[in-house]
């Protein structure tokens, strides 16, 4: 048994990272017959995870199941980023264990990223003795192994350390439309409130040949669109020697040819000239920039170990914008960091009212176990920091209505995805600047990039007509 250890995966080692390339081979037969309900939470990071856990666990015969009840093994993949993460496992949890009430069989499992915190394995240990197999986000190769040599114990295996890259990887998809690409794991940007480079590793980034025979693969499969994923992807490439740049690697995944091609996240103080050009130059490089402000003030941003001021984001936003007018772009920002004041506030909303973005996540600062900023004194109260989140979401859904508001009686192309859930009548899809359309013709059309016309606009959504 192997315990995570937030401190030990701090001290990051010089350990080069090994590039392995998996040659795993399971009997189906193990659990034919047998079902696998799979709940993940997080980013996309952990929903592309997600899809290698499931087709990790089909290759052992376990075919998927959306009821609790007949599942013969449940598997939770966590997000430790704030701390309602807790909660949620933990109400999760006591389904799990009633569940299990009824089925003395049933294989509980968690992973993700707070399988890699201490104190979470600990307690699963010490009070929840009916979990059966805790793997972190390191160990996700071993899945396989960690339920076949489970023998009525506990079977842990989370390493607190960076893992290796693994190539070969098989995943079960959730769309043959659009695809999830990883081409860097971990972080090591150490931001002080948050939680990732402890649970995700350093950073490792894939070999750009892999990434672009991945992506070549997924061209021939008939794939659409690819997001290429990583907690801070413009950092690509910088823990290898002779590696592309980021823009380089974009510029290569748009040469196969793939119609859309997507990136997130993006950090500013990682953005170069270069990647502009290229964003712009290309096509099929969509014209949609997540890039997390996180704060306006210069204070704070400073406290947070962002690496940039106000007036540098301001002005990578305005050199962006001036390239391509067109872009979407879209923000995290975290209200009531420790010690914010009404000032440091007031210049978050500043941003905001400069920045006008197309849409924004918001968060309330959550302190998180093992983090600088988790020590940090904070004398500012929840009610004031509530306060402020409201008063943020009610500016930011303002310019998110008005951004969409200019869409309506244009004719934009949107990648068809599917029935929409909602109204089975209609489809839906996703303009190039990342706005949901829901559509009210256009069944035969999924799978497509087709012309619609705007009729209507939302905080949240457009609607609109197919142009024959
Ligand atoms: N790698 C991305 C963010 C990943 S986490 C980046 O650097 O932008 C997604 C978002 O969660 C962050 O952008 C931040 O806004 C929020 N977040 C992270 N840690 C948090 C914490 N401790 N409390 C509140 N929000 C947090
Ligand atoms: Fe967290 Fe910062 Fe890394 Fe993003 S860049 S994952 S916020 S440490
Ligand atoms: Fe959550 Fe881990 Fe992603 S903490 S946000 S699932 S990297």
């Amino acid at each position: 048994m192997k315990l995570p250890n937030l401190n030990e995966a701090r001290k990051r080692t010089n350990k080069e990272t090994e590039y392995i390339y998996l040659n795993q081979n399971y009997d189906k037969k193990a659990f034919v017959g047998e079902k696998y309900f799979l709940k993940t939470y997080g980013c996309q990071m952990n929903v592309h995870d997600g899809e290698e856990i499931a087709s990790r666990l089909e290759s052992l015969g376990f075919t998927p199941t959306d009821t609790l009840e007949q599942a013969d093994i449940i598997i939770l993949n966590t997000c430790a980023i704030r701390e309602n993460a807790h909660d949620k496992l933990y109400g999760f949890l006591g389904r799990c264990k009633h569940a299990k009430k009824n089925n003395k069989n049933l294989i509980i499992g968690i992973c993700g990223c707070m399988a890699q915190e201490e104190s979470v394995v600990k307690e699963l240990i010490a009070k929840h003795p009916y979990v059966d197999i805790v793997f972190g986000t390191h160990n996700i190769h071993e899945l396989q192994d960690l339920i076949l040599n489970r023998k009525n114990k506990q079977n842990i295996e989370v390493y607190s350390c960076e893992g290796n890259v693994y190539e070969n990887i098989s995943y079960k998809r959730d769309s043959n439309i659009k695809a999830w690409v990883n081409i860097q794991y971990g972080c090591d940007k150490f931001c002080t409130y948050c939680i990732v480079p402890y649970t995700r590793g350093k950073q490792r980034s894939r070999k750009s040949s892999e990434i672009i025979k991945e992506v070549e693969q997924l061209v021939k499969n008939g794939y659409q669109e690819v997001t290429l994923l990583g907690q801070n992807v413009n950092a690509y490439g910088k823990d290898l020697k002779d590696e592309m740049s980021f823009a380089q690697l974009l510029e290569a995944v748009a040469k196969t040819n793939i119609a859309r091609v997507r990136f997130v996240t993006s950090h500013p103080w990682d953005f170069t000239d270069e990647m502009i050009e290229t964003i712009a130059k290309y096509d099929n490089i969509m014209p949609y920039i997540h890039l997390p402000l996180q704060s306006g003030s210069s204070r704070i941003l400073k406290l947070m170990g962002r690496r940039y001021t106000k007036e540098e984001y301001l002005n990578l936003y305005a050199k962006i914008k001036k390239a391509m007018p067109n872009c979407a772009i879209t923000t995290d920002i975290i209200v009531g960091f420790p010690n914010e004041t009404d000032e440091d506030f007031k210049e978050t909303l500043d941003v905001v009212n400069k920045c006008q973005y197309d849409s924004a996540f918001t968060f309330i600062f959550s302190p998180r176990e093992g983090t600088p900023a988790a020590k940090m004194e904070d004398e500012t109260d929840m009610t004031t920091k509530e306060e402020r989140l409201q008063e943020l979401n009610k500016l930011i859904n303002s310019y998110s209505l008005a951004a969409n508001k200019k869409y309506i009686d244009k004719i934009v192309p949107v990648l068809i995805e599917g029935i929409s859930e909602k109204d089975k009548n209609k489809v839906f899809g996703y303009t190039d600047t990342m706005k949901l359309v829901n559509i009210t013709n256009g069944q035969d059309k999924i799978g497509q990039i087709v012309n619609v016309k705007i009729t209507d606009a939302k905080s949240f959504s457009l609607d609109g007509i197919i142009e024959e």
